[in-house]
């Protein structure tokens, strides 16, 4: 890659930042595509967060993703929100245009291309369960209520967070039925349902062995996705919903697509899929 004056300049901000896929996959994205941008990992605390997002303007960055455990926060230091990045209250994506930063959630738009990918899903017929109540989990929740999903239970280890993302879904889709609840009260809502999807972090690296959700109720008419990426490794979560029957999904499929979306934001072009996936999975 030959960088010079002219190279744009776009990275991850995340805490960690090492585990992220991202700087390989956009690199062979813009490479494909002929297009003299650079993708960096950058390494900030939340401490530094307004530091980081300023010195993305001071510096001219074209723009940035935005991960763990960010993408909340940044939506409070943008200048601008996108739709879903407003309605879900978290930003995976920063734009810069001329010194105006905008946020946005391809998260969300990511997810779905995604579970196309495994599963043809009526939506209006699938009722969903989500255990986790941060950025991501939010951006699903905002993503599936956006596609007519007629029931979400958020599950979280810290009530109040879920019964903020319950209020968010009543207050931007009046008709949806939205329920918050701990993990030990999921089972009648997992037996209720068609969708369930891991978006808390338990899974990544370091703690693999753990599985963030009951197994019990599951059966092959679930569709079960953990958001959680661990390379080509199924997560604990994928391994025990497979031999339940049900149909899994991984994270891949959703940091590819989000990640497309995003070059799509800061290039105008559309990026080569295929080589994305390769990198992926290289
Ligand atoms: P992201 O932006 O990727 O969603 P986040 O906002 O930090 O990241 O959210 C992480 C989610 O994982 C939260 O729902 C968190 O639960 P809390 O709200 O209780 O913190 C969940 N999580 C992280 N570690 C967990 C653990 N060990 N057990 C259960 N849930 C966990």
């Amino acid at each position: 890659m030959d960088i010079d004056s002219k190279t744009k300049l776009v990275g991850i901000l995340g805490d960690p930042v090492s585990h992220s896929l991202s700087p390989r996959m956009q690199n062979a994205a813009f490479r494909a595509a002929s297009l003299n941008y650079c993708y960096l990992p950058l390494h900030v605390g939340a401490n530094r967060l307004p530091a980081a997002i300023e010195g993305l303007r001071a510096m001219r960055f074209r723009g940035a993703n935005v991960t763990i455990p960010h993408k909340a926060a940044a939506a409070e230091l943008l200048d601008c929100m996108g739709r879903s990045a407003a309605q879900a209250g978290a930003v995976n994506t920063i734009v810069n245009d001329d010194g105006e930063l905008t946020g946005h959630n391809t998260d969300g738009a990511g997810f779905i291309s995604a579970l196309a990918e495994v599963a043809n899903v009526d939506f209006a017929r699938a009722p969903a369960v989500i255990f986790g109540a941060g950025g991501a989990a939010r951006s699903v929740a905002v993503a599936l209520a956006e596609k007519g999903v007629p029931r979400i239970a958020v599950i979280n280890r810290t009530i109040e967070k879920a019964r903020d993302l319950k209020a968010i879904l009543m207050r931007e889709f009046p008709g949806i039925e939205a329920a918050a609840g701990l993990k030990e009260d999921c089972n009648g809502l997992i037996s209720a349902s068609k969708l369930l999807i891991n978006a808390t972090s338990v899974g990544m690296s370091g703690s693999l062995k753990r599985i963030p959700a009951p197994v019990d109720k599951l059966t092959e008419d679930h569709i079960v996705c953990d958001l959680v990426y661990s390379g080509r490794q199924e997560t604990p979560l994928m391994v025990a919903a497979r031999e339940k029957g049900a149909t899994t999904m991984g994270g891949l499929g959703m940091l590819l697509h989000q990640g497309a979306a995003s070059f799509k934001l800061w290039t105008g072009a559309e990026p080569s899929i295929e080589v994305m996936r390769e990198a992926l999975e290289s």
